[in-house]
């Protein structure tokens, strides 16, 4: 008789045999012909879903005065595109639910093109139509996602109708709760995208894994009449290479080369050319090679320390989802203040252009994907919702140089129905790219004597390096007790400590033992530094977090109000005596490691 588990293992196993299909994303659209549908669209709120019953996607208007049509998107109210809805009006601010969006748009078809629309990401599960015709769903509310509208985008005017829900479910990807807002909407920007009729879908330039003096590069074609061959060509290094495509209508490269390597020093970008047929695209990347030694991280070849911290996708100032270059010049502006080369995107992956900027600064970056806490393990469901939004996050972001980590999640508990679902994660990131590492934040960890924590959670072997989450001087213990704490891990690999810190009002003063102090958070800082250095496997950190934000779990009047008090800088971009204290540690750790 086989247990349950047995057959739930088999299940498992066989699902994760049904990974999600390959991605369809278009690769670097802002490289390509586009039309903005950013700015004011017309909006209906459906707390009781009657949207689809009432079929919203028509976009009808009466026929007569005698007709009963009981909506109108032209006459309802507007909310911005890009943006959460949450931070547009007040009556929103905690709703969860369906919005219907509505716009026009005018088009002039062109021979020899097919066309695309584009999302940046919209919260949580977005349903799409144009012209009355159901485009298709997209389930996830941080990748990425694009239909073919070739065949239904009208020459003149075209009316969009995207129902956007984002309502949380138990077996969704994040599950029902989480330590953030739950900001709903077209929280990125809406474009069409054309491109010729076989052309480009997507590519991939990097240097061979460990190789430091050998790119290694595809291109994959999308059409019916794909080119003999592909180019792909670097001016500035005098290099282009061509090869055949096969018959998937794909051109694979390997070559020798000796490019400037990327590096927080020196953020050398290229700038790539993919062509073949009708089509080329243009990026600009980055050369360089991430590996582990031991409990080392070696960048080019060379351990780095990675003196980082950890943000939120939440907007300085205003508040609300950050999309912006502005917002993101903001808070990798901080970081850079701060002395990070790193970041950690917490807890799902941010917009692209954040990446894109990230890149030009030189700040690595750790991303991840909202599998976080309590997650549906026995769900097969949500187990291809993951690996979806895995591949769509690696699709978007894998020529990013300053991308190093992939992580798979967040404080997961233990208990085999997870680290099975965790490891098939881990080996779906494996296939889809062998060049970066994998990581997940995990905060269980058993006292292995008095003062003595030991980490040996069964998910750190399938982990090229290890993240902890721990917070001592705030969630357990005073500050004062880190520095008899001695810590061991069960693994031989390099650790990042992914959180640390406590709360802090800025302004709010008083002596060290006094909650949401600065002086509190300072001196846990203090303490906490302290404890981490003497870790011989630490090879970075990245304290939580940069910045206040928005958190339906943080009622305190007067000190929380809603938001997350463990900032390093308030939401107005006012510095706590922490931020000064974690950046002094940084001028330091920089200085005895150039
Ligand atoms: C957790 C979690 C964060 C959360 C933080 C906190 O570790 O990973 O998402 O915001 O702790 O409690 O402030």
């Amino acid at each position: 008789m086989r247990t349950k588990f047995a057959v739930f293992l088999s299940l498992l196993s066989a699902i994760a045999l049904a990974e999600p299909a390959p991605s369809d994303l278009i690769a670097n659209p802002s490289a390509r012909t586009t039309i903005s549908l950013d700015g004011t669209w017309n909006t209906v709120v459906d707390p009781f879903e009657t949207g689809i019953s009432a079929r919203f996607y028509e976009n009808r208007k009466p026929k007569d005065e005698s007709d009963l049509v009981e909506y109108s998107f032209d006459a309802s109210q507007k909310l911005k595109v890009p943006g959460d809805w949450n931070t547009q009006r007040e009556s929103l601010f905690l709703y969860e639910g369906p919005i219907w969006y509505q716009r026009y748009f005018s088009y002039g078809k062109r021979s020899h093109t097919r066309v695309f629309l584009y999302f940046g990401a919209a919260n949580y599960l977005a349903r799409v139509w144009l012209n009355g015709t159901k485009l298709g769903e997209h389930v996830g509310g941080f990748t990425a996602f694009n239909f073919e509208i070739t065949d239904v985008i009208a020459s003149g005017e075209n009316s969009l109708v995207v129902e956007v829900n984002n309502t949380r479910h138990a077996d969704g990807v994040p599950p029902l709760s989480t330590d953030w807002w739950n900001y709903g909407g077209l929280t990125r920007s809406v474009e069409v995208v054309e491109v010729p009729n076989t052309f480009i879908q997507d590519y991939s330039v990097q240097l061979t894994k460990g190789i430091s003096d050998e790119v290694t590069g595809w291109v994959q074609f999308n059409g019916k009449n794909p080119p003999e061959k592909a180019a792909l060509a670097i001016p500035e290094a005098g290099i282009r290479q061509e090869a055949k495509l096969d018959a998937s209508g794909r051109a694979e490269f390997r070559f020798h080369t000796q490019l400037q390597l990327w590096s927080p020093e020196n953020p050398k970008l290229y700038r790539v050319i993919i062509s073949g047929g009708e089509d080329s695209v243009i990026d600009e990347i980055g050369f360089r090679t991430v590996e582990t030694r031991g409990t080392q991280i070696l960048l080019n070849g060379r351990p780095i320390f990675l003196r980082g911290i950890s943000m939120h996708e939440e907007a300085p100032f205003r508040g609300g989802r950050a999309f912006s270059e502005e917002d993101d010049r903001t808070l990798l502006g901080w970081a850079q203040e701060l002395g990070c080369n790193f970041v950690r995107l917490a807890h799902y992956p941010h917009n692209e252009e954040l990446i894109r900027l990230a890149d030009r600064m030189g700040i690595l970056v750790w991303s991840e994907v909202p599998v976080y806490w309590d997650v549906d393990w026995t769900n097969p469901a949500t187990l291809e919702n993951a690996e979806a939004q895995l591949r769509d996050n690696i699709a978007r972001d894998h020529n990013r140089a300053a991308v190093i980590l992939w992580s798979l999640s967040n404080e997961t508990p233990v208990g085999a129905p997870r680290t099975n679902f965790l490891k098939t994660l881990a080996g779906y990131v494996r296939q889809l790219d062998s060049t970066r590492l994998i990581t997940s934040a995990m905060n269980h960890t058993e006292a292995s004597g008095p003062d003595a924590r030991r980490l040996s959670d069964p998910l750190g072997q399938f982990l090229d390096v290890l993240g902890l989450n721990e917070y001592v001087g705030w969630y357990e213990h005073a500050p004062e007790d880190a520095d008899r704490i001695q810590w061991s891990f069960a693994y031989d690999k390099p650790l990042i400590v992914s959180e640390f810190g406590g709360g802090a009002l800025y302004g709010k003063h008083g002596h060290t033992g006094t909650r949401f102090t600065e002086e509190y958070q300072a001196n846990l800082f203090e303490h906490q530094l302290k404890m981490l250095e003497k870790i011989p496997s630490l090879a970075g950190m990245s304290p939580w977090v940069l910045m206040d934000f928005y958190s339906p779990r943080r009622f305190l009047p007067g000190v929380q109000d809603f938001r997350n008090r463990k900032g390093l800088l308030s939401e107005r971009g006012q510095r706590k005596q922490a931020f000064y204290i974690l950046q002094k540690f940084y001028r330091e750790k920089k200085e005895k490691q150039p």
